[in-house]
């Protein structure tokens, strides 16, 4: 079936990237499906441009894209300052907080985000919300240790209420692994939250390594329509 959304994720992620990527630049590179189409802009424009940038990586997905559109891969190690972060959201709100993990790469993109001098959000027009939990109905993803996944399940709804579940690949393959060896908990929720208060609640269980809430990180959020136009929040 064709993804109706996709004329949305083009729309944002050429507008971002031409009005935010500019040359030798350091660049976080998000993960996801809108960032895909991202990476191509940069590819295209890198090919008539030069633009000499480096691109770091938010995940395995993300160094591939990076690699396979013959751009420089770089690290965090060798460039620790990013001057541009462009990645993909879950739900935006009218705070510009945001629900991201929902591919499993929250921790490598927060720390990303927390590196690059300004962070921009590309999405479709599903994602954009006035409160967290309207449209995106999986919950806060949250990566954990493998050991720790049930006592942080029990401490999660003892806390907070919800519903914190054990994200699976299969009942047969068992639970997702993401690209840090560990496991992860959606915690569904019901009604408003303070998500300041919420996230130093979560991050304050032992087991807990890093929550999808994205708490004030962001610049600008590039919303794309279907029919290819871009509404900007800031
Ligand atoms: C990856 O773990 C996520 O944070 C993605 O950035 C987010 O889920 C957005 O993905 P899409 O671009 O596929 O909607």
């Amino acid at each position: 079936m064709a993804d109706t959304s996709e004329a949305g994720k083009i729309a944002a992620a050429n507008k971002a990237v031409d009005e935010n990527i500019k040359e030798g630049q350091v660049v976080g590179i998000g993960s996801g499906t809108t960032i895909v189409f991202a990476v191509k802009r940069i590819a295209e424009r890198n090919k008539v441009e030069n633009l000499n940038l480096i691109c770091i990586p938010t995940s395995f997905q993300a160094r591939q894209l990076i690699n396979d559109h013959g751009l420089t891969l770089g690290s965090l190690e060798t460039s620790p300052d990013i001057d541009v972060a462009i990645d993909g959201a879950d739900e935006v709100d009218s705070d510009i907080n945001l629900i991201k993990g929902g591919g499993g790469c929250l921790m490598q993109e927060k720390i990303i985000a927390s590196c690059a001098k300004e962070l921009f959000i590309i999405a479709d027009t599903r994602k954009n919300s006035e409160v967290l939990g309207t449209s995106w109905k999986k919950g806060i993803p949250i990566e954990v240790l493998p050991m720790a996944y049930r006592p942080v399940q029990l401490k999660i709804a003892q806390l907070l209420g919800g519903k914190p579940l054990l994200r699976m690949a299969s009942q047969k393959a068992g639970p997702v692994v993401t690209d840090n060896g560990n496991f992860l908990i959606d915690w569904q929720f019901e009604g408003k939250h303070d998500w300041y208060d919420v996230d130093r609640i979560l991050h304050n269980v032992p087991g807990v390594i890093e929550t999808g809430l994205f708490l004030n990180m962001t610049k600008t959020v590039y919303f794309g329509t279907p029919d290819g136009q871009v509404i900007i929040k800031s």
